[in-house]
This record gives C-alpha cells, structure tokens and sequence, in this order.
C-alpha cells in the first residue's frame, strides 16, 4: 500500500428517511474535513435486498458488487448512523453482511471512523459499539477517539437540514483531522511491510 494524498474517503450512511438527522451530518463532512481529504457519499444501502443466500449463490447484487468496489479504493470510510433498539439499523448490518460476502472483503484493513445521530441523550452510542463488534469480525481497523456521538440531534440541524451546532461541527472536524493521521500512519506502516 502507498501513501495516499489527497486522501478519498467514503460515507456509509445508516438512515433512509428523508430529513434524516443522520444524513444531515454526512452532509456536513466534507465542508469540515481538513485540507487534503476529499469525501463522497456511497451508494444507497436500500437499494440492497433482504441478505439470503439462495440470492446470493444467483450472483451477488450489483449494487452490493458496486458499493464494494468504492470502498475497496477508497482510503476510508466514515459509517454515520442512527441507532435502533440500541443497536445497528437493521438495514444498516443487513448492507455490511451483503459487502462481507464479497471477495476480496472490502472492510479487511480499512480504516473506519464512525458518527452517530439522534434526538437522544446518548447519540446513538450504543449502535457505535455494536458497529465496533461487527469490524472486529471484518478485521477493519475502526478509529477510536475522540469520538463523535450527537445527542439531541434535533436542537442542532436546522430546518433547512444543515448542521449548525458549533462544538458538533468543532468535534467532527477534530475526528476527520484525527482520523486522517490515523490514515497515514496506516498507510505509511503497511508501505514498510
Ligand atoms: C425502530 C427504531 C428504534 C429506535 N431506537 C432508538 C434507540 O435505541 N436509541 C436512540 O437514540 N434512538 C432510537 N430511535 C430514534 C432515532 O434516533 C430517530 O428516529 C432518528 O431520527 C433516526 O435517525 P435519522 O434521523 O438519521 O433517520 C429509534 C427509531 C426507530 C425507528
């Protein structure tokens, strides 16, 4: 692997719904990431089927193939979801299990940030953690801190759908600085291997 610059770095976005809270923030990344990182959103995970099997041994999606493909060249990928029942939106764990079938794995090595919405306290942090279980499995290697939980989500986006809450857009500019270092340093270890 070389080290990459401007680093690319791709958005999986956990929410369907229209004025989600959730794609309000994905919206806002680019406009925060630091001097060198571009971002761009992936593909929509609904346009994914139900995971089955017996669909699968027909062939995986296209959409499924598509999304692997962008994330496999990408330098990152930033998942912003809410949470559901304290956990991951199912359609959310139903797109990871999809792009965990494919070959090569697109999430084997990648480096992960993740962000949470919700008009809660906790700002879906229970989901983060369960996202963090998930990636052990796909042996990605999920940024830590700081991270970046927004609580009240609806006190902080606008009715026009931007994020106008100064310590959220503070502390997501100081993750996406963060994790583009921890990028590099990933990239500049593996070119020595
Ligand atoms: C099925 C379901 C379960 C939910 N469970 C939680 C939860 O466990 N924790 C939480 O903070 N919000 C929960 N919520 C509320 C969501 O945070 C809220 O609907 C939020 O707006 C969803 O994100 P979005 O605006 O990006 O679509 C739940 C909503 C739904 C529909």
């Amino acid at each position: 692997m070389s080290v990459h610059e401007p680093l690319h770095f791709v958005v999986l976005l956990g929410s369907l719904r229209r004025g989600s809270f959730n794609a309000a923030v994905a919206r806002a990344l680019p406009g925060l990431a630091p001097p060198g990182v571009a971002i761009a959103p992936l593909g929509s995970i609904g346009d994914f089927p139900i995971y089955n099997g017996d669909v699968e041994a027909q062939g995986i999606p296209a959409p499924v193939v598509a999304m692997g493909e962008t994330i496999g060249k990408a330098d990152g990928v930033i998942v912003v979801t809410p949470e559901y029942n304290y956990s991951i939106p199912g359609g959310l764990k139903n797109a990871i299990d999809w792009l965990s079938r494919l070959k090569p794995q697109p999430f084997l090595d990648k480096p992960v940030a993740i962000e949470s919405a919700s008009p809660g306290m906790l700002g879906g942090a229970r989901a983060q953690y369960h996202l963090r279980q998930t990636f052990v499995m796909l042996e990605a290697r999920v940024f830590n801190k700081p991270e970046v939980f927004v609580g009240q989500a609806n006190h902080k986006i606008d009715a026009s759908g931007a994020l106008t809450d100064p310590p959220t857009r503070d502390i997501i500019a100081k993750q996406l600085a963060a994790f583009a270092a921890f990028v590099h340093g990933h990239q500049r270890a593996a070119a020595m291997t």
